[in-house]
């Protein structure tokens, strides 16, 4: 498989490892794909600091994001644009029309997704993605029984997924139960692919998408059938591969 596989010792150089990752590819015209969630969070924050050194300049770059809450307002703090600019956005030089995302608040989310999936095919496909993993082997908000040739899509969460983004909502019952994604089909597009993973929760997800037959029943499994994919471990994460 053609993967290149890396385990960090500590959070400090996975994280700073994420963000050169993603620096290097960070040159005008570059389309980065961008996820969300807590593991990228040291990622974003090392990025930052990587232009508030003058060191990487976003002005020329357009982003994606994978995914997003149906129903939550970009303005609501508990969005992933509101992660977005959070997290990225506020402190780097990107424009403001250089980021996408779907829109929670689109009256017609099913509209919104064919919306986004026209305008991923249009500015994209992605150079270089970044993916978290879910405990389930979801990329993306594809969650498992996901055909690989879907495109930009609504889906209804999993109680798993809602169960392990409760934080901001209070209770699983609060988390949108359905969300916009990216489909697998357009993860597979990216030229170059960065998947993340942090803390034991992970370490099955890993294993089966590493070790087991490619198939829908763990989504990620998909990423063994990419040509460049790089895979970067805590070793909470890696138990179950190395
Ligand atoms: C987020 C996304 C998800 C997350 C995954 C892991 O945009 O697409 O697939 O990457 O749920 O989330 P964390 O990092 O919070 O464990």
């Amino acid at each position: 498989m053609p993967y290149t596989l890396k385990v960090f010792e500590s959070e400090e150089a996975f994280d700073r490892a994420a963000a050169e990752w993603v620096a290097a590819r960070v040159r005008p015209g570059a389309v980065l794909g961008f996820a969300t969630g807590n593991t990228p969070v040291g990622m974003y924050r090392q990025l930052a600091a990587l232009h508030r050194r003058g060191e990487i300049s976003f002005a020329a770059v357009r982003t994606f994001n994978l995914d997003e809450y149906v129903g939550l307002d970009p303005a609501d703090p508990r969005s992933y644009a509101a992660y977005m600019r959070e997290h990225l956005f506020r402190w780097v030089d990107i424009a403001p029309d250089a980021w996408h995302i779907p829109s929670g608040a689109a009256p017609d989310p099913e509209e919104e997704a064919a919306r986004y999936d026209r305008l991923y095919w249009e500015l994209g496909p992605v150079d270089a993605q970044v993916l978290g993993i879910g405990g389930n082997g979801h990329i993306g908000f594809n969650e498992p029984g996901t055909p690989f040739d879907k495109t930009t899509h609504v889906v209804e969460l999993t109680w798993q997924t809602r169960l392990a983004n409760a934080g901001p909502f209070g209770s699983p019952e609060a988390v949108p139960a359905r969300a916009i994604t990216l489909g697998i089909r357009n993860i597979m597009e990216a030229r170059e692919i960065l998947l993340l993973a942090k803390g034991a929760a992970k370490a099955e997800a890993i294993r089966r998408a590493l070790r087991e037959e490619p198939g829908p029943g763990v989504p990620a499994s998909v990423l063994q059938l990419h040509p460049k994919v790089t895979i970067y471990l805590d070793q909470e994460a890696a138990g179950g591969v190395v």
